[in-house]
């Protein structure tokens, strides 16, 4: 596999492949990931849940999501590093501007902020300073009490009119990735038919430009893993063998199934 860089993935997604990301929080599994041949890697600000134990991503600070992108760093060479600017990180352009300074010194290639329009100003002025950005809508976890619970979002044709609006403002403002997230499959293709840039999915149907999971999940160790994840580990030999298969399904477009999409 060569590097992944911005452009590779505009251009697998110009010649309608797709790619796999994945969740990673450390050296041992970002090495998995690496000898995998995972496009992305995502420190996701679900280290809240899966490394710490808490029942939402909010507790998550800066600094943490900065000593698990050093570590996940020296584990991955190819696979392009993003991370989640966590909670309250980006609430002001000011905010932003200094916590993806910190996430980018310690090795994130990209930095991930959920949200929709009124981020427009943020991605702006991050990506005018060399900060790449990968935009994040649909189910955004760091919004739960807002939302009141992990639930399918957009399933209204005007909700899902304004996804649609808000995800090209992102790409507009100059976003160069979007991850999509637990959305009706029909809206999922609507996104990646939208927008330029590549849309990554998870839980949005298999029409999407690229697919990420939690590792967690897909490794069958979470709590209580959603249903539009996958235990690879289930019909695997080793934890090698179910990162793989997962990506060369990604690829293969065989995941996700019916049973995973909403
Ligand atoms: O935090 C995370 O792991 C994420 C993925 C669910 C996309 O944002």
């Amino acid at each position: 596999m060569k590097t992944t860089t911005i452009d590779n993935l505009k251009a697998i997604k110009a010649d309608g492949n797709k790619f796999a990301a994945i969740t990673a929080y450390d050296f041992s599994f970002a090495s998995l990931i690496e000898a995998a041949e995972i496009e992305v890697t995502l420190v996701g600000d679900s280290l809240g849940n899966v490394i710490q134990g808490q029942d939402t991503t909010l507790p998550v600070t800066v600094d943490e999501m900065a000593y698990h992108t050093a570590a996940v760093k020296r584990g991955i060479a190819r696979s392009l590093l993003v991370t989640d600017m966590p909670f309250m990180s980006y609430g002001t352009e000011v905010q932003a501007l200094d916590s993806a300074a910190i996430l980018m010194q310690a090795g994130a290639q990209m930095v991930k902020l959920e949200g929709g329009e009124w981020l427009a100003n943020t991605v702006y002025s991050l990506a005018e300073r060399g900060i790449p950005v990968c935009g994040h809508v649909g189910l955004t976890p760091q919004s739960v009490h807002k939302l009141g619970g992990y639930k399918v979002q957009g399933r209204e044709d005007a909700a899902a009119q304004k996804m649609l609006a808000e995800a090209k403002v992102l790409e507009e403002a100059g976003a160069d990735l979007l991850v999509v997230e637990c959305v009706p499959s029909s809206l999922g293709k609507a996104l990646a038919q939208l927008l330029d840039i590549p849309v990554i999915g998870i839980g949005a149907g298999p029409d999407t430009d690229a697919q990420v999971l939690v590792l967690h999940d897909m490794l069958g160790i979470s709590r209580k893993p959603p249903k539009f994840s996958k235990n690879y580990l289930a019909q695997a030999s080793s934890i090698q063998e179910a990162i793989s298969t997962y990506g060369n399904e990604v690829r293969g477009g065989v995941f996700p199934g019916p049973e995973h999409c909403f």
